[in-house]
This record gives C-alpha cells, structure tokens and sequence, in this order.
C-alpha cells in the first residue's frame, strides 16, 4: 500500500457529506518515512484554500512547536482525522469519524511512525482507543506516554493540546513547552 492511493482514494472520497463543500481535501504532507506523525482535527478555511494541514492561525503554532524541537515540517508527517473541511469549522461528528479514519489507519500503516502526536481531544479520543487505551480529556492526559505493546513494538503515543487552543489560552504556554520537551526525548 501506497501513499499516492491514499491520495487518490481521499480526492474521490464521497462517504460522508463534508465532500459538498470542500476546496480541497487535506490529505497530509510531509515525510511519508517521518518517525513523528501529528494528527490535528480536520482542515479550516485556509486548509480547504490551500489543501495543505495547519497553513492557518494554528500552523503558525504548530510551526513554532516543531522549529522549538529544531524540527522542519519535512523532517514529520502532519495530517488530521477528518480530510475535508466542516462547515463553520464545527466540531466533526460521530459518523464523519467513521467514514474517514481508514484513511488515518492507511496512513499509519505507510508512515509506520515510532511516535503519534494527536493534538486536541477528537484526534487524541480516536488514537488512543485504536490502541486500546481510555480517552480521558486532553487536560488529563497532554504530555503523557502511551506506550503499544505488541510483537514487534507499537508506537509511542504522546497526546498534546491543539495548536489552536494556545491561541487563545496563552496559559498553555508553558504546557505545551513542557510537553514538547517529553516529546523530543521521545522521537
Ligand atoms: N486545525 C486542525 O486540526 N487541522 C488543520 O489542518 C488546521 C487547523
Ligand atoms: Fe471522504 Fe473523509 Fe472527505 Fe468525508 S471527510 S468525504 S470520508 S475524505
């Protein structure tokens, strides 16, 4: 399995009704060999423009969190859960998950990363439940390791607040720099 069928199966990709009002699908960019995936929510305005992951308010963030770790979008792979834009940027609903994380599994499984970020609660509740572990609200769990135990050794799982949500809670400032420290020790 291939990156470039998982692009072509997303820009063809009617399973839910987000399809109607989409620009652009957001598949993923990066490096497909990357050891660190980051996986944010769905695309905004500008991600639906363009259709590239975090090229909004929040991929100026999401910049400033990887260049802190002396990290360069190449050097990572970034995607989301849902890969076209919700009207208004609403929260994604239940089915919406459903029709569109195979594309997240299929992009695991290519990128095969030794480490996943999910940024917010909607990413962190899917990744942690695919491996088996409670979603707790991601107060509760930002900063902490999962690890998957399995034959030849899961992923390190390693949730953080989203970009978005320190634009307006500066207070999470200082987490998120405590966190991206753990997640530097741990790529
Ligand atoms: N928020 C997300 O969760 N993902 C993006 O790509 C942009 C904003
Ligand atoms: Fe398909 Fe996902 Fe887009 Fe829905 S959001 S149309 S499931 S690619």
């Amino acid at each position: 399995m291939r990156m470039d069928e998982i692009i072509n199966d997303v820009r063809s990709c009617k399973k839910c009704a987000l399809w109607e009002n989409r620009n652009n699908p957001v598949v993923g960019e990066g490096d497909p060999n990357a050891k660190i995936m980051f996986i944010g929510e769905a695309p905004g305005y500008n991600e639906d423009r363009q259709g590239k992951p975090f090229v909004g308010a929040a991929g100026k963030v999401f910049d400033e969190m990887t260049s802190s770790m002396g990290l360069r979008r190449e050097d990572v792979y970034i995607t989301n859960i849902i890969k076209c834009r919700p009207p208004n940027n609403r929260n994604p609903l239940a089915e919406e998950i459903k029709q569109c994380t195979p594309y997240l599994d299929r992009q695991i499984e290519v990128i095969k990363p030794t480490l996943i970020c999910p940024l917010g609660n909607f990413a962190a509740s899917y990744i942690l439940k695919k491996y088996g572990f409670e979603p707790l609200q991601i107060s509760k769990i930002n900063g902490k390791i999962f690890e998957v135990k399995g034959i030849s050794g899961g992923p390190k799982i390693i949730p953080l607040f989203h970009p978005a949500a320190l634009i307006y809670n500066r207070g999470l400032r200082q987490k998120m720099e405590d966190d991206l420290a753990v997640v530097k020790k741990n790529i």
